[in-house]
């Protein structure tokens, strides 16, 4: 078996070494930005002079080919390929011979594995766009529906005043849409071309880096060779953005939950988005959103996984960096199933009205009293308290805030009229909080026109497409 740096051994390295050293059963799934780099690699040697244009044209070719097998699953790992930047470069030798041998000219693994990452990551942030893009629509489509439809609000899980689940709906929808801003300005910083930063010291060959860049999609190329092979910087704040992607759905969830137990039984899951147990015939489990939040855990823990990776490392590449790719195709993968999952469930979602208005409790309206003594130019302070001291004698007589007789609240305030009784109406409380951002049907008809204004502009502000497949020439 000959290896790409078995010039200078005399001895192979241990099965033990081989398989500890070994990363092609992990970066496997980088055949696509390889083989897409290597193209467009050798095209660049060929424009400094390296190739011939028949050899330039044999090697495309032979890529082009390696790239239809893996497309195909008919391409065979075999012992010996390290990894998929040796495996591509074994096949593509056995496929057009000796000329294989030029197209590492001036390259190194290091700046090749760092371009790979960065096109395999361009294309995941366009696609976890797409899909945050998808919850995000859920979530609008039930707020549509919604607008009208009174619930508790809640703080520290404590009925605080009336809100509209459409209110609710949207509070996620616009975290979701700050995750796809991080993604987009991921995605700014990640399309910088490494590729001709040799092993660490720069591409001595003349290769045109910037047209380099631009036929691979990228926007700019690295300033810094040494930078250039130890930046790993793109994949934190991607393993960032999915950990807060993670800790923002595991909230939802968490809701979620909360509302479909039933004590609350504001929402009922389909049971397609819901699983049983294998004791108690009656349950029904809302596994969907409870393994949503289980699976936070594990987006933040790759994120601290790479950062401790990068601590301490000395300047330029270190075989530590292999470790990067499990941690960030793990969170990728853990999100292209949790996103769908977390969409089918809210499309699926069934609210139950009735439930959310029959947990309304005329005492959530106490802030809307001291807010109608404000109106009769009391100050607020004073307000609260004259409230609250109504709250007390309410609770000592056993009665609800709004049966108080207008002899009790005269007594407490002068200021206390017959026109108090209108204040105990939580649709009214609802429909006063009209300011823009406020849970009032009118202000979050605004709203609503305003995610959706978001979500159609971000079908126009994707990051761009990496580059065309190896295909088109
Ligand atoms: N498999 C390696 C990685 O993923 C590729 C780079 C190897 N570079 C080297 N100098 N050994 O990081």
């Amino acid at each position: 078996m000959s290896r790409l740096w078995g010039g200078r051994f005399s001895r192979e390295p241990s099965a033990l070494m081989q398989q500890f050293n070994d990363s092609i059963s992990f970066d496997v799934r980088l055949w696509d930005a390889d083989i897409r780099g290597s193209i467009a690699y050798a095209r660049a040697l060929a424009r400094a002079g390296l190739l011939t244009r028949r050899e330039v044209s044999t090697l495309v070719r032979g890529l082009k080919q390696i790239h239809a097998e893996f497309a195909q699953g008919t391409f065979t790992v075999k012992p010996g390929d390290e990894d998929i930047h040796t495996a591509v470069e074994r096949r593509l030798r056995e496929l057009v011979g000796e000329v294989a041998g030029k197209l590492h000219t001036g390259r190194s693994r290091n700046d090749q594995v760092a371009t790979d990452v960065r096109l395999f990551a361009l294309d995941a942030i366009r696609e976890l766009s797409d899909l945050l893009a998808e919850v995000q629509s859920a979530l609008l489509a039930q707020a549509e529906q919604h607008v009208e439809t009174l619930m508790p609000g809640y703080t520290h899980l404590q009925r605080a005043q009336p809100i509209t689940f459409a209110h609710w709906c949207l509070s996620h929808f616009w975290a979701l849409e700050r995750d796809k801003d991080r993604l987009r300005d991921c995605a700014r910083r990640t399309a910088v071309l490494p590729l001709g930063s040799g092993a660490l010291a720069g591409n001595p060959f003349s290769i045109a880096r910037r047209a380099l860049a631009r036929a691979l999609g990228f926007a700019a190329i690295s300033e810094n060779s040494l930078d250039a092979v130890s930046d790993r910087d793109f994949i934190a704040e991607l393993l960032f953005t999915c950990a807060l992607i993670g800790v923002h759905l595991s909230r939802l969830a968490e809701d979620l939950v909360i509302y479909a137990s039933a004590e609350f039984g504001f929402v009922t899951f389909d049971d397609a988005y819901a699983t049983g147990s294998s004791l108690m015939p009656q349950k029904k489990n809302p596994d969907a959103m409870e393994l949503t939040r289980g699976k936070s855990g594990r987006l933040i823990g790759n994120l601290v996984t790479v950062l401790t990776l990068l601590k301490g490392l000395p300047t330029a590449y270190n075989k530590d960096l292999q470790e990067d790719k499990p941690p960030l195709f793990d969170s990728l993968d853990t999100l292209r199933l949790t996103l769908p999952v977390v969409a089918g469930a809210l499309r699926t979602l069934r609210v139950n009205a009735e439930r959310m208005r029959a947990a309304l409790d005329p005492a959530m309206l106490a802030t809307d009293v001291a807010e109608y003594l404000v109106r009769k130019g009391v100050p607020f302070r004073e307000a609260h308290h004259l409230t609250g001291r109504a709250v007390a004698l309410a609770e000592q007589r056993g009665v609800g805030l709004h049966q108080l007789s207008l002899d009790d609240w005269r007594a407490l305030s002068p200021h206390f009229d017959e026109d108090i009784a209108t204040v105990f109406d939580f649709a009214r409380s609802v429909a006063m909080r009209n300011v823009e951002g406020g849970t009032a049907p009118e202000a979050v008809r605004k709203q609503i026109r305003a995610a959706q204004r978001a979500l159609k502009l971000r079908s126009r502000r994707t990051p761009p497409a990496t580059s065309p497949p190896p295909a088109a020439s």
